[in-house]
């Protein structure tokens, strides 16, 4: 199958009421762990890419290792998504690329780290909104500011510092139209997220509840969703590492956002957890080893691990040969004639 819209596979996921797990990557191995744990568990998958990864791979170096993915899986709905673009240009060079999906983060200003204003937000999502559905290609936003770092990007501090206002939600999505909405609900990236088993206090489920109340046709998507499990904690901790205590968003909030209209799920720190576990293991238990293949083996498979258990717990597990992709061309079409609009009706509430 070519690489296929993201918009196509949360629309499918809305149809079933599961959610797509988005799993960063940065190299050929982490591409590789992705696509063996979908074709293991028949998943369609959205692949995401970060400026930081584009700088760190190269964007010919990632369109390429995306195409032979797509080539390799023929049978796996694959989109090829741009995480936390920071402006216009950044969204605009991922599309001439080859990227299926953007996410305009607006939410920040194009430093990465400075909240932006509702106005600033809204005038470069909707410039990226035009620009992107006019070529088929679909749009996250951000409405609320997220927490922590990632790769550079995000503004620091507590999930909690920014959370999404409903009201803005609406006012947002109707005016910008884009095909899915990142909300600030208390997580945010990295390992650090909350000092215990996060309650109602700290991730605010029942917000997330009232904005798809608000906007049941815009997708939500949760970032920093990943669990953080204890096990991958303590494998680095064995292996040398220094880790501290920290809790993650637990699988069972996730299942609860799907629920509520979560249909795309972001998830890098498991990974990255997972990877670097494996990787440890092999250089403390086996000192004299140094192929690259000798960690680099059980690194993939431990990453492969973790996405196949996301597929499973996520629901995409099985959905695979569901449905054929829609041509990029045919959803520049649906665009221009409205089979694709997502906005809700302003103070429709
Ligand atoms: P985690 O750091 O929780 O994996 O979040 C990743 C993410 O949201 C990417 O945009």
């Amino acid at each position: 199958m070519p690489l296929v819209s993201t918009r196509q596979l949360l629309d499918e996921a809305a149809k079933g009421g599961y959610g797509v797990g988005a799993f960063n990557v940065n190299d050929m191995e982490q591409i590789q762990a992705i696509m063996e744990a979908a074709k293991e568990t028949n998943s369609p998958v959205i692949i995401q890419a970060s400026r930081g990864a584009r700088a760190f791979a190269q964007d010919n170096y990632l369109y390429h290792l995306m195409l032979a993915a797509a080539e390799l899986y023929p049978q796996i709905p694959l989109a090829m998504h741009l995480d936390h673009g920071n402006s216009f240009e950044t969204c605009e060079s991922a599309i001439k690329l080859g990227f299926t999906s953007v996410m305009m983060d607006g939410s920040l200003k194009p430093d990465g780290k400075t909240p932006a204003t509702f106005e600033e937000n809204v005038a470069v999502t909707k410039k990226v909104v035009d620009y992107a559905h006019e070529r088929g290609i679909s749009v996250e936003g951000e409405i609320g500011v997220l927490g922590g770092i990632e790769d550079g990007h995000g503004a620091g501090g507590s999930g909690l510092d920014h959370v999404t206002d409903p009201d803005q939600a609406v006012e947002f999505a109707e005016l910008t139209g884009v095909d899915s909405l990142a909300i600030a609900i208390g997580t945010s990236h990295g390992a650090y997220k909350f000092t215990k088993k996060p309650d109602g206090s700290v991730l605010k489920m029942d917000l997330l509840i009232a904005i798809h109340k608000r906007l049941p046709k815009t997708h939500l998507v949760m970032h920093g969703s990943s669990s953080v499990p204890k096990d991958l904690q303590d494998i680095i901790n064995q292996y040398g590492g220094k880790l501290k205590e920290t809790w993650g968003v637990p699988v069972e909030e996730i299942q609860l956002g799907i629920k509520n209209g979560v249909r795309k799920v972001n998830v890098d720190t498991d990974n990255r957890l997972a990877i670097t576990g494996a990787i440890r293991k092999v250089f403390i238990e086996s000192p004299e080893k140094f192929d690259p293949r000798d960690y680099m083996k059980p690194a993939r498979a431990a990453m492969q691990k973790v996405v196949a258990q996301r597929m499973v717990q996520f629901g995409q597990a099985g959905h695979a040969g569901d449905y054929t992709a829609i041509s990029i061309a045919d959803m520049a079409k649906g665009y221009a004639n409205g089979t694709l609009v997502t906005k809700p009706l302003v103070g429709a509430k």
